[in-house]
């Protein structure tokens, strides 16, 4: 049902506490989420984005509970991929020649999805649509944020940036409001979403920040797709975001392992004794790679100033997991972050080496051969991984 946003904008989205897979089975969602669209009912009346299709008929039903739909003048689309746009096909055969508003890029998206020729009127920066009550919206595209079609609306007057996925967390609460919400969890979520699905695009946020702040345009609520609305304080995420587009590292450093028979497991812990014989001061994490969560793994990597990663040779590679997990690294194009490799083996020994080509060709700076362990790990192995990890940390 609707919740008031401010003055005639309400919430009509969905909050889906269910979810637990997003992006088919891309990223985990141990919070769930929502799919936030938004009601203007000025002397126009503007629908912005609509629900993930699962939710469509529900999504429709209740906004015909609320309105006439033929009253809906634009609608805008901010975004094309399915979790907002899922809904326009029902909404669509109520109300086909409604015009759509979105990016040249959103034309062939929502084309691409839906193959429908609806009623597109293509936008880009700095056009405007006028609302009446003195109101209009303004378009921002927002290229590659997180995609070639993604774009914002501003609303003036109330001065709300409806941003889409830029802001947003998988989150779901029924209170909306980002002041309303334990933050810890919020921010949690917050630092997940940008380093999952952000990373690789950090130079357009730190660029697309820069040019809206230049429009100097007052800016009171910023209203995302996805979890809570930020109407406390709301530059904090910005902000935030600001700080994690450049180059973002704590003083952690993670370490990953697969292990078959606790070789490279004890060789990580040999490591974890010697970073902090030598470094009381750094955050150190350890995770077995085949039972983590790998999006949890992706943010704790993201926070890390250094990783380690580690597998028993397999065959003649590494495990399964590991190259997973390798894979999403290497999509995801961290910056100015260090890595070494490690890993015990029976007889040929190819994961070190093979890991540390990953890591080098993933954009860190390796700082060494890696080290590994013939058989399990005997007490000088032991010895040379506590020396392996007190010098990563050296000087
Ligand atoms: Fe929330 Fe890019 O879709």
């Amino acid at each position: 049902m609707k919740t008031n946003v401010r003055n005639n904008v309400n919430w009509v989205g969905k909050v889906d506490w269910e979810l637990r897979k997003f992006h088919g089975n891309e990223y985990s969602t141990h919070k769930g989420s929502s799919y936030n669209s938004y009601l203007i009912q000025e002397e126009k009346t503007v629908l912005i984005d609509t629900v993930w299709k699962p939710f469509a008929k529900e999504f429709v039903d209740n906004l015909e509970s609320e309105i006439d739909l033929n009253k809906i003048d634009f609608i805008i689309a901010n975004h094309a991929e399915i979790d907002h746009s899922g809904a326009l096909p029902e909404l669509m055969k109520k109300i086909p020649d409604t015009p759509i508003y979105c990016t040249v890029n959103g034309v062939k998206s929502l084309t691409g999805h839906y193959h429908q020729n609806w009623n597109f009127k293509p936008v880009k920066t700095g056009d405007s649509l006028e609302l009446g009550n003195g109101k209009k919206i303004v378009f921002m595209e927002m290229k590659m944020l997180h995609w070639p079609d993604s774009m914002a609306s501003y609303l003036t007057g109330d001065n709300i940036l409806f941003s889409n996925d830029a802001f947003g967390q998988h989150y779901a609460t029924e209170y909306l409001f980002n002041d309303l919400v334990d933050q810890d969890e919020l921010m949690n979520e917050c630092i997940k979403y940008y380093a999952n699905i952000l990373t690789p695009f950090s130079s357009f946020v730190e660029k697309k920040i820069e040019e809206v702040i230049s429009l100097k345009l007052p800016i009171d609520i910023i209203a995302t797709s996805h979890g809570v609305i930020w109407r406390e304080n709301p530059t904090q995420i910005v902000e935030k975001y600001l700080a994690w587009s450049k180059a973002y590292a704590e003083n952690q450093i993670t370490i990953l392992y697969d292990t078959m028979w606790d070789g490279t497991k004890r060789m990580a812990e040999a490591i974890t004794q010697g970073i902090k014989a030598n470094d009381k001061s750094v955050t150190i994490k350890l995770f077995n790679i085949a039972k983590t969560d790998k999006n949890d793994i992706i943010t704790e990597i993201f926070k890390s100033k250094m990783i380690l990663v580690g597998s028993p040779t397999i065959g003649r590679g590494i495990s399964s997991a590991t190259a997973g997990i390798l894979e999403e690294i290497e999509g995801l194009r961290f910056m100015g972050k260090k890595a070494a490799a490690f890993g015990a083996y029976g007889w040929s020994g190819e994961s070190v080496a093979k890991i540390t080509e990953w890591l080098k060709r993933s954009g860190f700076e390796v700082l060494n051969d890696g080290i590994k362990c013939l058989w399990n790990p005997d007490d000088p192995s032991i010895a040379q991984c506590i020396d392996f990890g007190k010098k990563l940390v050296q000087g």
